[in-house]
């Protein structure tokens, strides 16, 4: 029989009672975790979301509640009455906080039966995440889960704190707009009263954003749901929630304060962590040379180091020769690695000419000089040059690559991360590091054409002004990533805020007049009217919850999440909709052929 609550209210939550609750009447409602059936003793552990009680029966004292419990499965919903004792010496479980005591039962009421959940309810699960999302309800109780949300509560609500406290003003933007460009697709919203007309949901705010500071809001920020219609990936989400911030009369410097201002009071109201600003800077240059991504993770060193120089006259004609032509010799030092077999230095280079280098060069910096296939081209003034250069030791292991400047770095930076994963170099810290100076325009091997690396309303350098006339990839940006232990969590940039200027990087970009003003009219015509200098950044959430609670992947952190290819497995989104539907939408559906 079960039943509803009746007049019991519950008194504590399951994690909450403690030795010095012994002797204390209290009811406790939950899950059961499990049930074990001792000589007539029943133990049921019970479990809420923020702990687990032990709880018995006893046939003597309680026996229509004992007959009741012989009755309750894993995950049946049950409520109990009866009072807090001290556990019987021995049996004190020190893993968990309530360990200390069990609540003897009078009366229990089973609330609700539950069939067998697919998956058990615990922390450590091995169960394929398909079955996880499509019985996410089941997940979520998983206490693991329940942290991560909890964690991310605590960030949003240190966010809100912080940027209200700064002088930020929270403020929707609408979900139903015309495109704003990211980068991505649009998703598609047909308009029912508007035949043949479509509203797209947003990549971003960042017009909304722009036009608030224009409507002189100042210092806006928006904990916000973000569409894009690309590419699943473990750090990407077709939806996903952006901390968006702007403000009005500001250069990069302000944003970048106000932003590790925020980061740090986050980081520790949330966590408890105290990191240290200011965060360190790098150019994207820099990035690219020395880490080989835009996204350098800084947990290790192990930079990639030029040493062309060094070796532009060396007989070993594979470094000349490469240095000639106007290539570079790159490489890493990969400490105490000296020992590395020729099996396992195979297996870096392959994974090296995957990742687009020619080749892999080890030098094994050994007591008796090098050893490596280059060791007899390095003779010991040049070989103690080296070390010099990379800060190297004995026993360490330089690997070099000889090819394309970039081209190298990127292979080496790959090399660089696999490495500090296989070694156990990364550690449990949070580097942040801001990549700035990014160009403003890229090259598109899509269209052919020039695209805007952030997106188009981003200001050139000042002193990079005139480069946009002859030599416009060369001009760098007024834009800036904030990354934490290599994943990309924020950007940004300055803004253009005068009309002429940004319908003169529409023309850069191939946008004709006539495209700008029926894309971006609004905007346009918004500058006109005395647009205040302004900037901004949108973090991922999902993402910085995910970095900060040391996860791969953001569906962890997400309730309600989708796979890589954009289904919701417990729904069955996307699904097929009633033809009604369709027709009020004055839609007609050309299918793909099979
Ligand atoms: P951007 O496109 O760089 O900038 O996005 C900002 C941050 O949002 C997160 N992010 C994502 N997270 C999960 N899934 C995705 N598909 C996804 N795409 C982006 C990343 C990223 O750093 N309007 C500009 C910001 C600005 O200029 O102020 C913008 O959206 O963490």
């Amino acid at each position: 029989m079960t039943g509803g609550l009746g007049d019991w209210r519950r008194t504590h939550s399951n994690g909450s009672l403690r030795r010095a609750d012994v002797g204390r009447e209290v009811t406790l409602m939950g899950w059961v975790q499990t049930r074990r059936d001792l000589g007539g003793l029943i133990f049921v552990d019970l479990r809420d979301r923020e702990g687990v009680t032990q709880v018995v029966f006893t046939p003597q004292d309680a026996p229509a509640a004992a007959a009741a419990a012989a009755q309750v499965r894993s995950e049946y919903v049950v409520a109990v009455r009866g009072s807090v004792a001290a556990r019987p010496a021995g049996t004190v479980n020190p893993k968990i906080p309530t360990g200390e005591v069990e609540v003897r039962v009078r009366d229990l009421r089973i609330l609700n039966p539950a069939e067998t959940p697919p998956f058990p309810i615990a922390d450590e699960v091995e169960v394929d995440e398909a079955l996880r999302l499509t019985y996410r309800y089941l997940d979520l109780r998983r206490p693991v889960m329940y942290r991560h949300l909890a964690l991310r509560h605590r960030l949003t609500k240190a966010v809100r704190d912080h940027l209200s406290a700064a002088g930020f003003l929270e403020v929707e933007t609408p979900m139903l707009i015309k495109s704003t460009p990211e980068g991505a697709r649009d998703f598609l919203v047909p308009s029912r009263l508007h035949p043949g007309k479509f509203y797209v949901l947003p990549q971003s705010p960042q017009l909304f954003k722009q036009l608030l500071m224009v409507g002189g809001v100042e210092r806006y920020f928006q904990i916000v749901r973000c569409f894009r219609d690309e590419d699943g990936r473990a750090d990407r989400q077709p939806e996903f929630t952006q901390i968006d911030v702007e403000m009005s009369f500001v250069g990069i410097e302000d944003v970048v304060r106000a932003t590790e201002a925020m980061v740090a009071a986050v980081v520790r109201d949330a966590l408890g962590i105290t990191v240290t600003t200011p965060f360190p800077r790098m150019t994207y240059a820099e990035a690219m040379d020395r880490y080989g991504t835009d996204k350098p993770d800084l947990r290790f060193s192990m930079p990639v180091v030029d040493c062309s120089d060094l070796l532009r006259h060396s007989e070993f004609q594979v470094f000349a020769r490469t240095v000639e032509a106007g290539g570079a010799v790159r490489g890493i030092c990969v400490p105490k690695a000296a020992e590395l077999s020729r099996r396992e230095v195979q297996q870096l280079e392959e994974a090296a000419r995957a990742a687009g280098a020619q080749g892999l060069l080890p030098v094994h910096l050994d007591r008796n000089g090098s050893r490596g296939p280059a060791s007899r081209y390095l003779p010991s003034d040049r070989l103690a040059a080296l070390r010099e250069r990379f800060e190297a030791a004995e026993g360490d292991l330089l690997l070099l690559v000889a090819g394309e400047p970039r081209q190298s770095s990127l292979a080496l930076g790959r090399l660089r991360l696999d490495l500090a994963r296989s070694r156990g170099l990364l550690g449990d810290r949070l580097a942040f590091v801001w990549v700035m100076e990014f160009p403003l325009l890229e090259h598109s091997q899509e269209s052919g054409r020039l695209v805007a690396v952030h997106h188009p309303f981003t200001a050139p350098l000042d002193e990079d002004l005139p480069l946009l006339e002859h030599s416009p990839l060369r001009a760098r940006a007024k834009a800036y990533d904030l990354v934490l232990n290599g994943v990309e969590l924020g950007g940004g940039s300055i803004r253009i805020h005068q009309q002429e200027m940004q319908s003169r990087l529409f023309q850069i970009l191939g946008i004709s007049p006539e495209q700008a003003r029926d894309r971006f009219g609004f905007l346009l015509e918004a500058f006109r009217y005395g647009a205040p200098p302004h900037g901004g950044i949108a973090f991922g959430l999902d993402r910085a919850v995910m970095v900060l609670a040391g996860l791969e992947t953001i569906r962890e952190v997400i309730a309600f999440p989708k796979t890589q290819s954009g289904a919701d497995l417990m729904t069955g989104a996307p699904s097929t909709v009633d033809p009604a539907a369709l027709d009020e939408a004055h839609i007609r559906l050309k299918m793909p052929p099979p």
